[in-house]
């Protein structure tokens, strides 16, 4: 089966930054001493507050991605032609599973090295994308259900609710809510975060 969207995306974009990355100084280390370890990465990496984090903000308080992981993950995907907001908040949601700060809980570098992500959550982006067009192809046509979504961006589906990925809808309501003052929102988890 093709792998769409997620995989490559994403296989692409972090061999590439990775190198650059590595020269770059390691600010908030002393902050980290009891944060998750980040077991996508190669590195001895740990999640930390990383400011100014665009497309997957609601993990800036605490990510295992950089800055620039995102923008270059985000930035060469190809747009999904008629999906729904809740299609596109999945879809969004799933790309940013290397900024988990509990990856450590899915993703095991001495096993498999695969996202484990829950049955729900293939179910429900497969729900709300399957009358999306990616790159020509309606999603429904290519995948009949989530499992088959999921395994084709390589990951490894999980039938049950633990130690596993799972969608957050709430990161989204929040957005949507009060849209305007999420920036606020995020500077004030940093000071609260700064003085714990
Ligand atoms: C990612 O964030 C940038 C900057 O806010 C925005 O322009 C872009 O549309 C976002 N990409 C996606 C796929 O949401
Ligand atoms: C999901 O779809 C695949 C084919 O795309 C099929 O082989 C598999 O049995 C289906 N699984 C479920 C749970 O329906």
């Amino acid at each position: 089966m093709r792998c769409l969207i997620i995989c490559f995306l994403i296989y692409v974009s972090l061999t590439d930054v990775t190198t650059a990355e590595n020269s770059v100084v390691e600010f908030h280390m002393e902050k980290s001493s009891n944060r998750n370890p980040c077991t996508y990465f190669e590195n001895e990496r740990v999640a930390v507050g990383v400011e100014g984090l665009i497309n997957c903000t609601w993990y800036a308080p605490n990510a295992c991605c950089k800055r620039t992981e995102v923008t270059s993950v985000f930035s060469r995907m190809p747009p999904l032609y008629g999906a729904s907001q809740e299609c596109t908040n999945h879809v969004n949601y799933m790309m940013c599973y290397f900024c988990a700060p509990d990856q450590v809980y899915w993703y095991h570098k001495d096993q498999d090295r695969k996202v484990h992500v829950c049955i729900d959550f293939c179910k429900s982006v497969h729900h709300h994308c399957q009358g999306a067009m990616y790159e020509g192809t309606r999603i429904g046509d290519v995948y009949q259900n989530g499992t088959s979504f999921c395994e084709a961006q390589n990951f490894h589906v999980i039938d049950g609710k633990q130690n596993c990925f799972k969608f957050d809808p709430g990161v989204f309501d929040l957005a949507n809510t009060i849209s305007g003052s999420g920036l606020l929102v995020l500077v004030l988890s940093f000071i609260t975060l700064g003085f714990q």
